[in-house]
């Protein structure tokens, strides 16, 4: 199983100062490093975090592939397919939301995200789409034309923290990779996983790649980040 190291904390604690360190392209560097196989970062409209040029000097520098996660707003696209990230992995996004909320309604906007992937698919670019893990985003997703969904795992991972009830969350992620994959898609998952809780997420059969952020970005303040990607590469193993 692969792993994507999203990079976009390592931009919220120097825009906190809006000044030039830490760099998230120096990061992307470290993690290609310690092993991780792709570079994950969100250019959101509001640039609360990736700023245009950190999206551009990555493009130039990631040797592993660079996955942008990014909304359909049609400036972001303009962007997306000038820089030509390796992968699109479109997302919602609410200007309010601390972190992304949910997966994207693909069911009650196919025709809009259709059209979306068509030009990011004409530039040359991947798409993921990042769903709730239930049969009628992935069913909407295959016609809209992803070849690649990415499940929302931060149910379980709620449920992991106030130890509720795991084992229904990991079931139904379970039965949804089985069905997605039946469908034809390639099937990643990510959001909120841990050191602690990717274990089990990590055991199951059919995920291509976990994309994991802020947990890794958390645990480098201690340790750094080329330990701190190294330590989750070997949980994953
Ligand atoms: N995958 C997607 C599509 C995301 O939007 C995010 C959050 O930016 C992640 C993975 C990583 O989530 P976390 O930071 O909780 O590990």
């Amino acid at each position: 199983m692969k792993l994507g190291v999203n990079i976009d904390h390592v931009a919220t604690v120097r825009q906190a100062r809006r000044t030039i360190e830490p760099d998230p392209v120096e990061a992307a560097k470290t993690s290609e490093r310690a092993g991780c196989d792709s570079i994950v970062c969100h250019l959101r409209k509001d640039r609360r975090h990736l700023q245009d040029e950190d999206l551009k000097k990555l493009k130039k520098t990631v040797t592993t592939k660079l996955n942008m996660e990014m909304s359909i707003d049609p400036e972001i696209v303009d962007i997306a397919c000038s820089v030509n990230p390796d992968q699109a992995t479109l997302v919602p996004e609410k200007r309010l939301e601390v972190t992304t909320e949910g997966g994207l309604d693909v069911a009650g906007n196919t025709e809009g995200i259709k059209s979306c992937i068509e030009r990011l698919k004409e530039n040359g670019i991947e798409v993921s789409l990042f769903i709730d893990p239930d049969v009628r985003q992935i069913e909407a997703s295959k016609k809209a034309g992803a070849e690649i969904v990415e499940f929302h795992t931060g149910r379980y991972a709620e449920e992991f923290l106030s130890k509720g009830n795991v084992e229904e969350e990991l079931e139904n992620l379970r039965e949804m990779i089985e069905f997605s994959i039946k469908e034809g898609l390639v099937v990643c998952a990510g959001h909120g996983l841990t050191y602690q809780n990717v274990i089990p997420v990590a055991r199951m059969n059919g995920i291509y790649e976990l994309n994991i952020g802020h947990s890794i970005i958390a645990r480098s303040v201690f340790i750094g980040i080329e330990e701190a990607v190294k330590e989750m590469r070997e949980l994953i193993k």
